[in-house]
């Protein structure tokens, strides 16, 4: 199959990654089925995908009968079966390795063998998901960013047995999807949140040894560096449960300091506060 032949594709797990890329592939003139584990999240899911849908009318992005399209494109299912004829596969379940590997056996048996199984995990060693298939060179990480419709960056991950031929292939599906596709090593943090973390942890340490306030922080990076966020609002933004799994995960893998999740992130986690999804992380938001 060549990549321009994509029609279908099938999205596992529709929360904040998930709904970001059926919106994604739905806009790039590809049928898009996801499944959730329920009615009620595939629901939640749906409207996840209508806000921003219109988020995007009201920002003059799109216009209504493109997105009126693109919304026509999208089924929302609880039944990987849905999945069968699917010819591509981007999985987005909950940073859990036991749930991706099932996912990931049950896709094999389903779908076509020449089909490309992605994992948008932005922490598990992605062997770990090619290990369990019969396709071990068709699996590969495709890593979005939140928020996938806005962020332009697609990270793909080869492990240790994807093909040359699937990282062509997902350098040629991330052009379709309007993203500018960058490779890395399976390796933990891939090359965007090894940067990254160090860096947030770095601020939430000096907002808990009480050094300046949040306010400054936050004001400090965006006019100071012009970045679009402040480190505690970006923080709240990927989620500070999301936050602390990504620090464990590579402090385990690498054991340097630098990577280990500050108290304060683990205190607050244990607390509730998850950040924008839960209304409220270091700033509160109303639903
Ligand atoms: N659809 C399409 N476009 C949209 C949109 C939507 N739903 N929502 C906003 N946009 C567009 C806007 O039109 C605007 O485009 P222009 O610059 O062309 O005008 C742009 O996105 C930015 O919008 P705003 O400035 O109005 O800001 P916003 O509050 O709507 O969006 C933001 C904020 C896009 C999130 C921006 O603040 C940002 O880029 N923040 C940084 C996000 C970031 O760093 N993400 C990476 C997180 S790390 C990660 O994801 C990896 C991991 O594994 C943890």
């Amino acid at each position: 199959m060549n990549p321009e032949d994509v029609k279908k594709v099938g999205v596992v797990g529709c929360g904040i990654m998930g709904s970001g890329i059926v919106e994604v592939c739905a806009k790039a003139s590809m049928d898009v089925t996801f499944v959730e584990v329920d009615e009620e999240r595939a629901e939640r899911g749906r409207q996840a995908i209508e806000r921003s849908l219109a988020k995007a009318v009201e920002r003059g992005k799109l216009d209504e009968p493109a997105r009126d399209e693109a919304l026509g494109r999208i089924t929302g299912s609880t039944s990987l079966e849905d999945l069968a004829d699917s010819d591509l596969i981007i999985e987005a379940v909950t940073e859990d390795l036991e749930s991706k590997l099932e996912v990931f056996r049950r896709l094999d048996e389903l779908t076509r063998p020449e089909v490309l199984l992605a994992t948008n995990t932005s922490s598990m060693p992605i062997v770990d998901l090619a290990a369990v298939t019969k396709r071990p060179d068709k699996v590969l990480g495709m890593h979005f960013f939140n928020p996938p419709p806005v962020m332009k960056l697609l990270e793909l991950v080869r492990c240790l047995t994807t093909s040359e031929e699937s990282v062509a292939f997902a350098r040629a599906v991330a052009e379709r999807l309007g993203k500018t596709p960058i490779l890395a090593k399976d390796r933990a943090g891939f090359i965007v949140n090894m940067l990254l973390v160090p860096y947030l942890n770095s601020a939430i340490q000096m907002l808990d040894e009480g050094f300046a306030t949040k306010e400054d922080i936050d004001t400090g990076v965006t006019l100071g560096l012009g970045h679009p966020m402040g480190p505690l609002t970006l923080a709240d933004l990927i989620g500070l449960d999301t936050m602390l799994h990504v620090s464990n995960v590579l402090y385990d893998e690498f054991k340097d300091p630098i990577y280990s999740p500050p108290t304060l992130l683990k205190r607050m986690v244990s607390g509730g506060f998850r950040g924008r999804k839960s209304g409220k992380g270091f700033y509160e938001y109303s639903k």
